[in-house]
């Protein structure tokens, strides 16, 4: 019987932990740091999931079998490379091979390199020639991108001049992020969607297809959040669309990661836009997405603890199989979020959800579930269509009351 340890606190981590929990090989779950939800199914610690010491002398008096990391953050500060070192199996990428998604250029250059369709693009480190390159391009609207971590805030879509010129000063010249470069691309249109695949090395192994919803309000309007709800299967996409995608875009990439010496051994996550002119990449993470995993990976009918295992070792799994059931999955987040909001709140009604609710940002203090952050519960539910998986979603949320939480009434729609 195996003991695993998951790292990060959010709905991510806790779709992982339950799905891990359900393996008849997991004896015992640790998560550092954990949510209120997760605690349900597994021994929270209160290790920082960037305290790469502390989580790696907490493993190894634990005698942990397996190690899975969530947030990219634990991922860039190199915890794959330190638990590998004192040999313990973890499933993540290296601090390098993360650079796919904490370097814009780095994902840009390697696609350019592999022919990996995406938007043409240049780079510049400074205003000068930056704006100089926009004057000259005089397309609007520009794709401007902070390569390095801004908050959210590290793209801008220029409508004119004006509004380019002032995101690079913002960019480049008073450095409101820390000192980096930009990466200015073409815009490109169409439906977003989500691919996600396991990889270790060349062996790719893909994931149902899912969509977020990153505006905050009905309607697509609204400021951009981490993302406030999610689906799948999605319609828009065929199944030719999607072996293309997998053989034009996630394989040669998982291929050009082993050819940089930098092999993926982890989550790829695919940012991929429909566009007229094909599929095409609008970003990559080196992690699995949020809110996306939290409907995706309870469709997996392969065990978890197997999968993670193999994918850490080196081992070849035969395949995973996927149950394709309909499912919608709407978050609910704090009154004011993505900007300020409160914590504390009092939740109620969860136990009565007919579904799976899964905690983002939730806490319990003298016996009460409070929320504890922006994203507070993902509330997901199955249905034979997507429109009967909305339907149960939408009436099975009404039982969770909370004075500062609201949610969009319309996740879903692009599908209906
Ligand atoms: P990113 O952080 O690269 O995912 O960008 C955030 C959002 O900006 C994406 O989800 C898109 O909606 C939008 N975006 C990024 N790049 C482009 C592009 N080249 N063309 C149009 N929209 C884009
Ligand atoms: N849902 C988008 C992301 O995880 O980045």
């Amino acid at each position: 019987m195996k003991k695993v340890l998951v790292i990060g606190s959010g709905g991510r981590e806790h779709a992982i932990v339950y799905q891990l929990s359900r393996s008849p090989q997991v004896a015992q779950i640790f998560c550092a740091p954990g949510n209120a939800g997760i605690a349900q199914l597994a021994t929270c610690v209160a290790i920082p999931d960037t305290d790469i010491e502390q989580l790696l002398r907490f493993a190894q008096a634990q005698q942990i079998d397996l190690c899975v990391v969530g947030p990219e953050a634990s991922l860039a500060a190199g915890i794959v490379d330190a638990f590998r070192e004192a040999g313990i199996p973890i499933f993540g990428h290296t601090k390098a091979a993360t650079q796919i998604e904490s370097s814009k250029e780095f994902a840009k250059q390697l696609m350019a390199r592999y022919n990996i369709p995406t938007a043409a693009y240049r780079s510049f480190d400074e205003y000068e020639p930056a704006i100089e390159y926009v004057r000259s391009r005089n397309t609007y609207p520009a794709v401007l991108k902070y390569d390095g971590l801004a908050a959210g805030k590290g793209v801008v879509i220029a409508q004119n001049q004006q509004e380019a010129d002032a995101a690079l000063r913002d960019m480049l010249v008073s450095e409101a992020f820390g000192k980096g470069k930009v990466v200015i691309e073409d815009y490109l249109e169409g439906p977003e969607f989500s691919f996600m695949a396991f990889v270790d090395h060349h062996r790719v192994y893909p994931m149902p297809l899912s969509q977020d919803h990153k505006r905050a309000y009905d309607g697509d309007r609204g400021p951009n959040t981490g993302g406030m709800g999610a689906y799948t299967p999605l319609p828009f996409i065929s199944a030719e669309e999607e072996q293309w995608a997998l053989e034009h875009i996630l394989q040669p990439v998982a291929d050009a990661m082993v050819a940089e010496g930098t092999p993926l051994t982890g989550v790829l996550y695919g940012g991929l836009m429909k566009t007229a002119d094909g599929i095409k990449v609008i970003e990559f993470n080196a992690r699995f997405g949020d809110p996306e995993t939290e409907i995706v990976l309870p469709l997996m009918q392969t065990d978890a603890y197997t999968v993670f295992h193999a994918i850490a070792t080196g081992s070849i799994l035969d395949n995973i199989a996927w149950c394709n059931e309909a499912t919608v999955g709407v978050v609910m987040a704090s009154k004011g979020y993505p900007g300020k909001y409160d914590k504390g709140a009092v939740i109620t009604g969860v136990d009565d959800f007919d579904g799976l609710v899964l905690h983002m940002g939730t806490t319990v203090r003298d016996g009460q579930l409070l929320t504890n952050g922006g994203r507070v519960l993902m509330c997901i539910a199955h249905g034979d269509t997507i429109r009967k998986a909305q339907q149960n979603v939408y009436t099975e949320i009404r039982k969770i009351n909370c004075t500062n939480l609201f949610y969009r009434k319309d996740i879903a729609h692009w599908a209906l």
